[in-house]
């Protein structure tokens, strides 16, 4: 038996309903906000995500299903959705038109992780990118854009929010926290020592509890922001309070992609353990012209749809559409006939063998039909169907050419 590889899944039964069901809603809400929907290729050029998800970040530098394809192109599988659309945005020259655009995505990142429960290495994500839009206004939007995905999910959730400043704030505060980092060196993790070269602001976020308790006195970019980074926060968390929208300034959140300016946020939830963030994302206005584009500010986000399938509430089932079945060997022609023209409007099942009416009775509630339809001998001959409306329970015998 060949089984899946590990930390990769089958999609099946109630799952991939709740997948279907994710992907709808999040879609609905995402063409109520003006997205349209984007489909970019799964492989893309390893330049690509060294560029824009940055050389030093773990999941470039150890999570990558990179190879050489027979062309001998270095090549990998998209470990994240944003770079990909990036890419196509600058591929289309959207970057030299004046509207503002918005796309939506869904589906499969390839991440070679240590599998756990939540975390995957073939997951899905439901993303949305906005482009052109400088205003703090849009971060806000697509907070509550997601605050109202969650809430149609019946997900509860707890918001983190951070600033990661710009090119004017972030370079001097960098500056300032290495000599902070360097002075505690001896203390902190190996993971921390390799970061304080290559990427200093993710020690903050290390997971290591003495590395967290020595860096409660770091300096905090928060206190040292720009006056635009400054202002832009100060009017989001306003634009949260009024929207009432609760969140938490987390002034180590700094994400695991190294595009980000400004805003940067994550949804997590408290139900579902370790990994606990459900939603990320945040502001990337060097992206585009990072990746060759004019520049161009841009936000968005991704939902990690695994990690939210458990919390998902379900709509109650109903019954739907028809259940074809015989009960003489000779009807069962006749409900081909039948099924073929009523699945031009409706769901049908059909039950293949002609059966006794308690069998096709069962077969009724498997398929969760709406209505029982079955021919029988008297049926057969005066040509007409039985009908059993299952909701209203009414029972009918109607003319084959009404029906
Ligand atoms: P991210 O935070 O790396 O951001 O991923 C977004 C979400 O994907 C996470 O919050 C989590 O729910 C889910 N996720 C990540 N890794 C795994 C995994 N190994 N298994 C299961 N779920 C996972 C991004 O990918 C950015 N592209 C988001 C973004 C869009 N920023 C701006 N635009």
């Amino acid at each position: 038996m060949i089984n899946p590889l590990r930390g990769m899944k089958d999609l099946t039964f109630e799952e991939s309903e709740r997948f279907n069901f994710i992907i709808d809603t999040a879609t609905t809400i995402a063409k109520r906000y003006g997205y349209d929907y984007i489909e970019t290729p799964i492989l893309e050029e390893t330049a690509l995500f060294k560029r824009s998800v940055g050389d030093s970040s773990d999941i470039v530098s150890k999570e990558m299903y990179q190879f050489e394809d027979k062309g001998g192109n270095d090549v990998c599988m998209r470990p994240e959705g944003t770079a990909g659309v990036v890419r196509s945005f600058v591929h289309a020259k959207l970057d030299r038109q004046p509207m503002k655009q918005k796309f939506y995505y869904y589906g499969p990142m390839f991440r070679y992780e240590r599998p756990q429960k939540g975390r995957l290495r073939e997951f899905h994500q439901f993303g949305c990118e906005s482009f052109r839009e400088a205003s703090v206004y849009e971060d806000f939007t697509i907070i509550t854009m997601i605050s109202q995905i969650f809430e149609a999910l019946g997900i509860g959730f707890d918001l983190q929010i951070n600033s990661l400043g710009c090119t004017t704030c972030m370079p001097p505060y960098k500056k300032n926290l290495v000599g902070f980092l360097t002075e505690i060196k001896d203390e902190l993790c190996a993971d921390c020592n390799r970061r304080i070269d290559t990427n200093p602001i993710r020690v903050l976020d290390c997971k290591n509890e003495t590395c967290q308790s020595l860096l409660v006195n770091s300096p905090k970019l928060i206190n040292n922001l720009c006056e635009e980074c400054d202002s832009d926060f100060k009017k989001l968390t306003a634009l949260l309070d009024n929207a009432g929208i609760t969140y938490e300034v987390d002034t180590n959140l700094v994400r695991g992609l190294d595009y980000y300016n400004k805003t940067a946020f994550e949804f997590v939830s408290n139900d579902i353990g370790s990994q606990s963030a459900i939603a990320g994302g945040g502001r990337y206005d060097k992206l585009v012209e990072f990746l060759d584009g004019k520049p161009t500010p841009a936000v968005g986000f991704a939902i990690g749809i695994e990690r939210i399938m458990e919390l998902v509430k379900m709509p109650e089932s109903t019954r739907e559409g028809i259940y074809l079945g015989a009960m003489v060997e000779d009807a069962v022609e006749k409900l081909f006939a039948l099924a073929t023209q009523k699945r031009k409007e409706t769901k049908v099942t059909v039950e293949y063998s002609s059966k006794g009416f308690k069998s096709h009775m069962k077969g009724v509630d498997k398929a969760n039909a709406r209505y029982a339809v079955l021919i029988g001998e008297d049926e057969l001959k005066n040509g007409t169907v039985w009908v059993k409306d299952l909701e209203s329970k009414e029972e009918n015998t109607i003319n084959l050419e009404a029906f």
